[in-house]
C-alpha cells in the first residue's frame, strides 16, 4: 500500500497531466534512505516535478524534525503547485535551474538526481555537493530506457563517472528505471 502523501502526489500529478513522476520502488528507497540520514541533516531533491519524490521523502521522515529538505524546480507552476499542495515539515522548493543553484545550496547528506541538470549536465556540481558520508541516488539509468544514441552514451556517461569516483563507493540497482546509489567516502 502507497502512503497516503504519495497517493495524493500521484493524484495531482495525474491531474496536470505531469508524467515524470518517480516509480513507488525509487520511492520505498528514497524513503528509507531519507529515514537513514543522519541528525541534523540535508536531503536535495534535483528536480521536483509534481511532488511524489517529496511525498516518500516526507514519509521516510515521518515525524522527524531535525532534516532540512530542499527541491529544486526549474517550472514555475509545478513548485508553485507542489508549494501550495502542502510541503512536509523543514522543506523548502526552490525555483531555478537545478544545475545553477547547486553551487549556492551548500552540502547535503542525501541527493535525489531527478532532473537533467546535476545528472546529463552538472554531474560534477551535485557529487560536489555531496557531504561525506552523503548518499547519492540517481534514476533513469537503464540504457534500455533511451532510443537515441547520444541519450544511451549520456547514461552511460553518468555510469563511469559515478562508478570510477575515487572518492564515491556506487552500486548499480537494475531495477525499476535503472537506479545507481553512490556514497561518499
Ligand atoms: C523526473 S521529473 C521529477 C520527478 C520528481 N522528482 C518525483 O520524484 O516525482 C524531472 C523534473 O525536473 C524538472 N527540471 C528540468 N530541468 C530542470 C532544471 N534545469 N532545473 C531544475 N529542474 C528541472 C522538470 O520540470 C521536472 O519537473
Amino acid at each position: 500500500m502507497l502512503p497516503a502523501a504519495v497517493v495524493a502526489a500521484g493524484r495531482r500529478a495525474e491531474a496536470a497531466g505531469f508524467g515524470y513522476s518517480s516509480e513507488p520502488l525509487t520511492g520505498r528507497l528514497l524513503a528509507t534512505l531519507s529515514a537513514a540520514v543522519r541528525p541534523g541533516g540535508r536531503i536535495l531533491e534535483l528536480g521536483t516535478g509534481a511532488g511524489v519524490g517529496l511525498a516518500w521523502i516526507g514519509h521516510g521522515l515521518g515525524a522527524r524534525r531535525d532534516v532540512q529538505v530542499v527541491s529544486v524546480e526549474q517550472d514555475e507552476g509545478l513548485a508553485a503547485a507542489v508549494t501550495a499542495a502542502g510541503l512536509p515539515y523543514g522543506c523548502k522548493v526552490f525555483v531555478g535551474d537545478a544545475a545553477t543553484l547547486l553551487a549556492e545550496l551548500g552540502r547535503f547528506d542525501l541527493i535525489f538526481a531527478d532532473a537533467p541538470a546535476g545528472k546529463w549536465t552538472g554531474l560534477d556540481r551535485t557529487i560536489a555537493a555531496l557531504a561525506e558520508g552523503g548518499v547519492l541516488l540517481v534514476d533513469d539509468m537503464d540504457p534500455r530506457r533511451y532510443t537515441e544514441a547520444e541519450h544511451v552514451a549520456v547514461v552511460d556517461g553518468i555510469r563511469r563517472t559515478l562508478t570510477g569516483h575515487d572518492a564515491l563507493v556506487t552500486t548499480e540497482l537494475p531495477v525499476g528505471s535503472g537506479l545507481i546509489l553512490a556514497a561518499r567516502r
